[in-house]
């Protein structure tokens, strides 16, 4: 690289996965997966620095130049909006969102349906879509919990293995989009750092070939 770049990882499991993956590609950096409570790691001679952001906060640090590159759910980019370039679908972090309710529900469309979700703007959008009136109800997280204390009469949340749901006595009823992680990049580091960037994008794509 000639000039340094700068990538957000997000925390955790999906973060390991996609540093493999541009360790790979070739973009390796030591002690990025060593248990340690640093955040930043530095291979200097490829001037490439990586850091472990927490995976909602990716965007923001992308957004604003903290960060050239980074990788994000598309749930987050949907929600927030944030103004990046999206690179890659990177196929891995694969899930959907989804409605979900207790069995046996039915909706009564005279009545305003009351949404509990996290993600109150692709909430919206979805209904607002089919002209549905709905009240929706911002929640943080543990968003099952919702309609079974009758706080909603439905959510709309991330399902990965349906595991959740199911235990909770929940069923899925609809999909609202599917979701999977995104290579994205600050709006002005693509313009400037267009070479370096395109060099990562291509590695990754490498990658993705090779793991067909
Ligand atoms: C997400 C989501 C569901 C769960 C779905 O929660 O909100 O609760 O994963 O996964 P499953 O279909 O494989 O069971 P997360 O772990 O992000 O925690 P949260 O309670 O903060 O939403």
């Amino acid at each position: 690289m000639c000039e340094w770049i700068n990538v957000a990882l997000p925390k955790g499991r999906l973060g390991e996965k996609v540093y493999k993956m541009f360790a790979a590609a070739g973009f390796e950096c030591p002690e990025v997966l060593d248990d340690t409570r640093k955040l930043i790691f530095e291979n200097e001679p490829k001037k490439l620095r990586y850091f472990w952001v927490k995976p909602s906060d990716v965007a923001i640090y992308v957004e604003r130049g903290a960060a050239d590159v980074g990788v994000a759910g598309k749930d987050i980019l949907l929600e927030y909006q944030p103004e990046i370039f999206e690179l890659l679908d990177l196929n891995i972090g694969k899930c959907r969102m989804a409605v979900a309710a207790k069995k046996g529900f039915r909706d009564n469309p005279e009545r305003t349906l009351r949404v509990a979700t996290k993600f109150p703007r692709i909430a919206g959008e979805y209904y607002s879509k089919q002209g549905r009136d709905i009240d929706i109800i911002k929640l943080n997280g543990s968003i099952e919990l919702a309609p079974i204390l009758g706080l909603s009469d439905v959510i709309v949340d991330i399902v990965e293995t349906g595991t959740t749901l199911l235990e909770n006595n929940l069923e899925p009823t609809e999909t609202v989009v599917p979701i999977s992680a995104r290579l994205i990049a600050n709006r002005a580091s693509f313009q400037f750092k267009y070479n370096e960037i395109q060099t990562l994008v291509n590695g990754m794509k490498q990658q993705l070939e090779e793991s067909k």
